[in-house]
Formats: structure tokens, C-alpha cells, sequence
């Protein structure tokens, strides 16, 4: 699996458990579930997509604004979830705060599909693209079961 396939296959269960999130808001426990595993993906997929496809794009010319982008709307995500964390399950404030939260993961991963992986693709050679997939697949898996 290349490094896109691997970022791909996370990309699909993040837009999976944002449509149940949605679709659970009224529902207590399914809201809570849909809620917990979408962070519990995007921590793990945030980090081990750092590791294994923004820094070796950081390192290139052609890609490191970009890199730097990404980077740094994974820490915007990151700060909406440790305000979602802070509010009551459920609230108004909450509520709002998942709406802009799913917004930016949507945006955040069409961008990065649509405009960051063509780039990256120009970049980075087949065999690169092999040897990153295996570890971004390997970060993932560790950091998925250690949280
Ligand atoms: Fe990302
Ligand atoms: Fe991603």
C-alpha cells in the first residue's frame, strides 16, 4: 500500500464517523461514540501523517508551504477538540463547535486530496511513496492502540 492508499483508507473513516456524528446529534450515547471515534482516528492519522508524508514534504521546496499548511490546520483541529472537551456533551456551545469541527475536517481532507497529493506524487518517487505508506500504516497502528 502506497502512502496515499494508507492516508486515503483514514481519510474514509474520519468522513464515516463525522456523517454518524451528525447524524447522532440528538442521541446521547451514538453521539458519544461517533465523537470518541473520530478523535480517536484524527489523533492517530494527524500524527502518523505528520511523521510519514508532511515532514518528507517539508524537506522539498516544491512542497513545504504546503506541509506547513496542513501542519498547522492539524493544530487548529486539535484545539477544537480540547474545546469540545471542555464543554457540556450536548450544549449549544457544543453543538456549534462540532458543526465548525466536521466543516474543517471536510475542508481539511479535500484539500489535502485534491491539491497536496498531486503535488506530493510529483515529489516523491514510486518506491518513496511505497516505503512511506508502510510506515505511516505502522505510526498508526501504534498510536491508535496506545490511546
Ligand atoms: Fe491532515
Ligand atoms: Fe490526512
Amino acid at each position: 500500500m502506497d502512502i496515499f492508499e494508507a492516508l486515503l483508507q483514514s481519510h474514509a473513516r474520519q468522513r464515516t464517523h463525522c456523517k454518524r456524528l451528525l447524524e447522532a446529534i440528538g442521541e446521547p450515547d451514538a453521539r458519544r461514540a461517533a465523537y470518541e471515534a473520530l478523535k480517536a482516528e484524527m489523533a492517530a492519522h494527524e500524527t502518523a501523517e505528520e511523521r510519514a508524508f508532511y515532514v518528507p514534504l517539508i524537506e522539498n521546496d516544491d512542497t513545504v508551504d504546503e506541509a506547513r499548511h496542513a501542519i498547522a490546520e492539524h493544530h487548529e483541529m486539535d484545539e477544537m477538540v480540547e474545546d469540545l472537551d471542555k464543554e457540556e456533551p450536548g450544549s449549544s456551545g457544543w453543538l456549534e463547535t462540532v458543526g465548525k469541527l466536521v466543516h474543517k475536517v471536510e475542508h481539511h481532507l479535500k484539500e489535502e486530496e485534491q491539491k497536496f497529493f498531486p503535488e506530493a506524487r510529483k515529489v516523491l518517487d514510486p518506491a518513496r511513496q511505497q516505503e512511506l505508506g508502510q510506515l505511516y500504516v505502522q505510526e498508526h497502528e501504534r498510536l491508535f492502540e496506545a490511546a
